[in-house]
């Protein structure tokens, strides 16, 4: 198996844990794209959902398979969301998730669901977080170069705001930057999340403590379930 049958392998056990009359949160990202389009597949045969989209990317794909979408105005209570994560450390199932630049769409749907389903590759699972990504800031626009200079100050080795690949720098679907953020491995990922929420200009950050329910990892074998 390759690394996107792995993604799909975990992405079809997660989307076969979803019933009929629940709200599902859609996360973003190649592995929830895969969930999407087996949602889909699933509503075409009868499962009658409402879903929540983590991004307009997930929610353009979810219009797509047919997937009626929701918001929080009608649903304040999610039932299941299902999204990929860049790392999770193993002893913790702590999350960095951002990569695809939907983090604070992610964690809002994610704090308002009952279950928060993550679903991986067996290239995700780490030692320790900040072992191989970075950690993804979003701020606000105004100022940037300013909340950029206090993230260095505390420590973080900013390797760039983030750029399309057209080199325009990147909006996000809320109109703010993402500033990539190195802190090299993670000793107290609780006490950085808490210092990255102090920073005025901060929005929010792709660090996700204590919020997995289950991790779905698939290696070439099989789907591991791993719970807190
Ligand atoms: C988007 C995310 C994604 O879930 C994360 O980047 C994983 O993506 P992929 O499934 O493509 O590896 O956090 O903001």
């Amino acid at each position: 198996m390759n690394v996107d049958d792995c993604k799909r392998a975990a992405a079809h056990y997660a989307a076969s844990l979803v019933e009929s009359g629940m709200v599902v949160g859609l996360g973003t990202g190649s592995t929830a794209a895969f969930m999407i389009e087996r949602l889909g597949e699933r509503v075409a045969e009868g499962l009658d959902i409402l879903a929540i989209p983590t991004s307009e990317e997930s929610a353009a794909l979810a219009r797509a398979a047919g997937i009626k979408i929701t918001t929080f105005a009608e649903h304040s209570v999610v039932d299941i969301t299902i999204d990929g994560a860049d790392e999770v450390e193993r002893k913790t199932l702590h999350l960095i998730k951002g990569l695809g630049a939907a983090l604070l769409r992610e964690k809002i749907v994610a704090q308002a669901s009952r279950r928060f389903v993550v679903i991986v590759d067996a290239t995700k699972p780490v030692n320790q977080l900040g072992e191989r990504v970075p950690v993804p800031v979003e701020v606000v626009p105004f100022g940037y170069e300013a909340t950029a200079a206090r993230l260095e100050a505390m420590g973080a080795k900013i390797i760039r705001p983030r750029r399309k690949l057209t080199g325009e720098l990147l909006t996000t679907d809320n109109g703010n930057r993402i500033l990539d953020c190195t802190f090299g491995p993670i000793e107290d990922v609780q006490a950085l999340a808490a210092r990255l929420d102090g920073i005025v200009g901060v929005v929010e950050h792709g660090l996700f403590p204590n919020m997995a329910t289950d991790v779905l990892v698939a290696t070439e074998r099989e789907v591991e379930q791993w719970a807190p």
